[in-house]
């Protein structure tokens, strides 16, 4: 594989199966970044227009991943930001109830904690049998009026669970109920298009599945929302005229008419430098593609498992994902071998956690195999 050795030339030595908890920097990526930083150092080679245009270029990116257009796109230097910003800024009023579920990552659980202040109250709906979240309960739940938010990960981040988005989508638009995702254990492996599954808010932190630097991400706000929605917090680009630096104490009290309302300027220039380059290369690559090489990669895991009677945490078919947990006897010592091969996975919530990208090879799969199989012999 080409792209293999030329972006992700380190795949000679080591097995990274640990997308979920950070994606590796293409070097395409690598270059953008070492180059901005040079211009950074003497910073008069790097003029507004080319900051800007460089932010730009990342909103219509992360729009066209996502089948959004760039005015629904704010950047954010991680994932829990737009989960705070809907927080914050969604209507919600003292009796009203946020809808969890149990079991989500904390990112999409304290900012909607932090609410109990205001009377809101965050409900965890327990998990099924299998610790997956419980989508038909969760549906159940939209009967009651003070329901006024759900808000799911796209993909459970300890187990891969992705939820049925479209379903979730058209329940929450009949029941008038906001619909939020945490995205970024999905978004750059699975493809979404919020033009077919409308959702309301969704955060992406892009330095997982996006393979983007730390400090680049963004949040999508449904456009009608957008001009509905204040910032809490605010940055002094996002009112009206505000990119004309000779007026700046001209204050405008009128709020951006798009997404860059939310944005918290200054925004770290050379990581959404690095963040274009990754997306471009995926983009490319195409999404569609990068999940069916993802199911390819675990065939050989899933294989070992079924034929060892090894518990395999994660869901298949629809509700899977890019990640897979599996979890043999002496778990732990099982995840210390991988290590000690050079096999970097995550131990997350009692599993071994493998999240291989569109660099992995069945190869390395199969080599995983091996190491598991010393550690199983039955
Ligand atoms: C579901 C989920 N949300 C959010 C995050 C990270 O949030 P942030 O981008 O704010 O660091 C992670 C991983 O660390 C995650 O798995």
């Amino acid at each position: 594989m080409e792209l293999r050795r030329t972006e992700f030339p380190w795949t000679a030595d080591t097995i990274y199966l640990n997308n979920a908890s950070v994606g590796p920097l293409p070097e395409r990526t690598r270059r953008v970044l070492d180059e901005f930083n040079r211009k950074r150092a003497a910073p008069f080679q790097l003029p507004d227009r080319e900051l800007f245009a460089t932010m730009a270029e990342s909103r219509r990116l992360a729009a066209e991943l996502i089948g959004a257009i760039p005015e629904e796109i704010a950047l954010t230097i991680n994932t829990g930001f737009g989960l705070s910003l809907a927080a914050r800024s969604l209507p919600l009023r003292p009796g009203d109830i946020v809808l969890a579920s149990d079991k989500e990552f904390p990112a999409n659980v304290y900012p909607w904690m932090l609410l109990k202040d205001s009377g809101v109250t965050l409900e965890l709906a327990p998990t099924t049998a299998e610790g997956w979240p419980d989508e038909a309960h969760l549906l159940d739940r939209l009967s009651d009026p003070r329901v006024r938010v759900l808000a799911v990960s796209l993909v459970q981040f300890s187990n891969g669970y992705t939820v049925d988005l479209a379903r979730l989508s058209a329940a929450t638009r009949a029941s008038d109920t906001y619909l939020v995702v945490d995205a970024i254990q999905g978004i750059g492996q699975l493809p979404v298009d919020v033009t077919t599954t409308p959702v309301d808010i969704l955060a992406c932190g892009a330095q997982k599945w996006l393979l983007s630097p730390w400090g680049s991400g963004f949040v999508y706000v449904r456009r009608e929302l957008v001009r509905e929605l204040s910032p809490s917090v605010t940055g002094w680009m996002a009112f009206e005229g505000t990119e004309d630096f000779t007026r700046l104490t001209e204050y405008r009290d009128t709020l951006r008419g798009d997404a860059r309302r939310f944005e918290l300027i200054t925004l770290p220039y050379q990581d959404f430098a690095g963040m274009n380059a990754s997306l471009g290369l995926l983009l490319s690559a195409g999404i569609q593609r990068i999940a069916g090489h993802l199911q390819a990669l675990h065939a050989p895991v899933l294989t070992w498992a079924a034929r060892h009677d090894v518990r395999v945490v994660s869901p298949g078919g629809e509700r899977g994902s890019g990640i897979l947990c599996v979890q043999p006897d002496n778990v732990g010592e099982a995840f210390r071998r991988l290590k000690a091969a050079r096999v970097i996975s995550s131990m997350r919530e009692g599993a071994i956690r493998l999240s291989p990208h569109l660099y992995n090879t069945v190869e390395e799969m199969e080599r995983v195999v091996e190491i598991l199989e010393e550690q199983q012999p039955r």
